[in-house]
């Protein structure tokens, strides 16, 4: 039995789940799933990517603590992979103890092997992807990956010196030339670290939310440092070390291609330069676009799963995002490709086959699967390619071409319905004579569809199940053992049951009420006369809110009595704001930008009807409003003289 460790990328906690990331989860899950069948001792892990300024950002426009904010955040992952049935086996999360246990270790593991060296650094940096972006003439550039303004940061940092590991990254990718799947991403990585390797910046000062460096706690681990070494956390690297022995090298990393340079060149630098191993291989996938962009949480375009699932199904979301692009190459998600994959493959195709074949042997054989007595030379065609399709999509899996293997599952559904049409065994069953013909012709298409359900389980798991429980096969599909699917080993006899359709029709209406889709723009709903209306290229129309939802935020005129900082804060300080009926605490992340005396008798915008929230064990009542400028706040005040508590439209 070999064992397989494999990966998906530890997910930022700043917004829930996305279709994206259901994307690379559904994928690894597949793959999981699928090398479980195969025999081989599986390790799915699956996690969260918890520290950095990214999150305590995020956490602070909730006005929540970061492992508050991180906590909630990690809940909606963990719920929607139940929701998906991702069979992970372990969740790991970057602010558990073992991980901070296990990624101190590593680093200064890399220390002590003399990797690490404490310098300057300067440079733009990207707080919303924690990286500084490449060198370059321009005045504050934009960062090249999500096009966000970048800030200027210059401060001590200690650095790994990824320079040196030039020549052990290119013999690795020499010795291993698969290191990095599909091959035209290899070849990037080889040019990459051709065209030469700077040292890496590895830890910051700048903020407080992270793991410190062992030797220095005034400094914080990089992220990316952090986040990268929950590989190796997860399996109690720096604790009990036994699942470490038994299952690193991973044999597969699942990543985007988005993430694929911090996978395939730094994290195996990391590694050697720990003496540890590198994995074996990391598997790029592709991004899914909507309407020619990336969709992601920054362009206001994703779609979230938990809607979708409760519309249509899990499966079903699942086959499509697996079928619908081949892995490595972005995919556009619509509505319509999604409902063709639904109601044409899987309730037409498949869900209609399925319901035929169970319902003549429950009606024409009291539900009993009968014996092939009378066999036709069809019936070993239909076997045959059966027997062709096992072995075409176990080499397609085995090559991680699931949507190709996926296709040639659908030749034997479409195979399938052909022997029926051909025979037509409803002819069959008005002829007592032709009966064991018609037995022949019902025991080979439920054997095929036996069939079917092994080589489905990976992808649709619930509905495979339900199949393989329907023809009267006993335990679990999920622990069959795909070595073992021989023609013929389907039991006459056994009790077929009929349920509900395995994939109920979707309306396309209904589907996109329900998951709460936006309709394609060409078909959204013309604006009522009264409303305004929006520009050329504006965010469609159910993205616009209406005066009520404005007016249910109050807003009033505050003037700032006292100020003083949070005990232990460098960011918050505490305020007591007069809204002219009374006096409010409030308490607000501008320690960025102003001390608590620059403060004092301004005049703000004071959000009054938020619920409090409690900011480092002090409560705050209210928000004030303020720009982000280059990620600091720039308080929103008059120019003229305005009475305390006067309220804002
Ligand atoms: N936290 C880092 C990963 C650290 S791994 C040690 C991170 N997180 S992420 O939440 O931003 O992205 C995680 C994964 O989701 C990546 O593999 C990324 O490619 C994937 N996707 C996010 N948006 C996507 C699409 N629109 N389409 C497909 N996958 C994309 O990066």
């Amino acid at each position: 039995m070999s064992r397989f460790y494999l990966t998906t990328p530890l997910y930022y906690v700043n917004a829930p789940p996305h279709l994206g990331h259901t994307y690379t989860t559904v994928v690894a899950d597949v793959i999981a799933r699928y090398r479980r069948m195969a025999g081989d001792d599986v390790c799915l892990l699956t996690g969260t990517d918890e520290h950095g300024q990214k999150i305590e950002r995020a956490a602070r426009e909730q006005q929540m603590q970061p492992q508050e904010w991180a906590d909630r955040v990690a809940e909606e992952y963990k719920r929607a992979w139940t929701q998906l049935h991702i069979s992970y086996d372990e969740f790991i999360r970057t602010t558990e103890p073992r991980h901070l246990r296990a990624a101190s270790k590593i680093f200064q593991l890399v220390q002590d092997n003399g990797h690490i060296y404490l310098g300057k650094y300067s440079g733009w940096y990207c707080v919303f992807d924690e990286a500084f972006v490449p060198e370059t003439r321009e005045e504050q550039p934009l960062c090249p990956d999500c096009g966000r303004p970048t800030e200027f940061i210059t401060e001590d940092s200690y650095f790994f010196r990824l320079s040196s590991f030039q020549g052990p990254l290119l013999d690795l990718y020499r010795q291993n030339p698969t290191f990095v799947l599909p091959p035209s991403r290899m070849n990037e990585i080889v040019s990459f670290v051709k065209g030469g390797l700077k040292d890496l910046s590895v830890s910051r000062t700048s903020f407080r939310w992270g793991i410190p460096v062992p030797t220095d706690a005034h400094h914080i681990i990089y992220v990316w440092f952090d986040a990268l070494t929950g590989y190796l956390s997860g399996l109690g690297f720096g604790g009990d070390e036994r699942r470490v022995r038994k299952y690193w090298p991973a044999q597969v990393q699942l990543v985007g291609k988005d993430i694929l340079r911090f996978h395939a060149v730094y994290w195996p630098a990391f590694l050697m330069a720990a003496g540890l191993e590198p994995p074996c291989q990391i598997l790029a996938h592709g991004w899914w676009m909507v309407e020619g962009q990336k969709m992601s949480k920054s362009r206001g375009n994703v779609i979230e799963p938990f809607r979708f699932i409760e519309a249509a199904s899990s499966d079903s979301l699942r086959y499509f995002l697996v079928r619908e692009i081949p892995l490595g190459a972005d995919g556009n998600f619509s509505v319509d490709a999604f409902l063709l994959r639904a109601n044409s493959d899987l309730a037409n195709d498949l869900g209609n086959l399925v319901s035929r074949i169970l319902k003549m042997v429950a009606t024409y054989f009291a539900h009993r699967v009968p014996a092939a007595t009378e066999r036709d030379p069809s019936d070993g065609a239909l076997q045959a390619k059966a027997e062709r399709t096992l072995a075409e999509w176990r080499k397609h899996f085995d090559a991680f071409a699931l949507s190709r293997g996926l296709e040639t599952v659908w030749e034997l559904v479409g195979e399938v319905n052909r022997y029926l049409v051909l025979h037509e065994p409803w002819q069959l069953a008005r002829d007592e004579s032709k009966r064991s013909r018609l037995a022949a012709v019902l025991y080979t298409a439920a054997e095929a569809l036996r069939f079917l359900a092994v080589l489905l389980a990976p992808v649709v798991p619930q509905a495979a199940q339900r199949l393989w429980s329907q023809l009267g096969c006993s335990g679990s599909v999920h622990g069959f053992k795909m070595q073992e699917l021989a023609w013929g080993k389907l039991q006459p006899e056994s009790l077929v049951s009929i349920g509900e359709a395995l994939f109920p029709r979707l309306d396309r209406e209904k589907f996109i009420e329900k998951a709460g889709m936006e309709k394609p723009k060409s078909e959204a709903a013309a604006p009522e006369p009264s409303a305004p209306q929006p520009g050329k290229g504006d965010a469609s129309l159910e993205k616009l809110i209406g005066i009520d939802d404005f007016a249910r935020v109050k807003m009033q005129v505050g003037e700032i009595l006292e100020a003083e900082w949070v005990p232990g804060s460098s960011k918050l300080i505490k305020l007591q704001v007069d809204i002219g009926t009374e006096q409010r605490q409030v308490v607000g992340g501008f320690g960025r930008r102003y001390g608590p005396e620059q403060l004092l008798r301004k005049k703000v915008v004071v959000v009054t009807n938020l619920k409090p929230a409690t900011l480092m064990g002090v409560e705050s009542n209210g928000m004030i409003v303020a720009a982000t400028v280059n990620g600091e706040p720039v308080l929103v005040t008059f120019t003229e003289e305005v009475p305390n508590g006067a309220s804002l439209k």
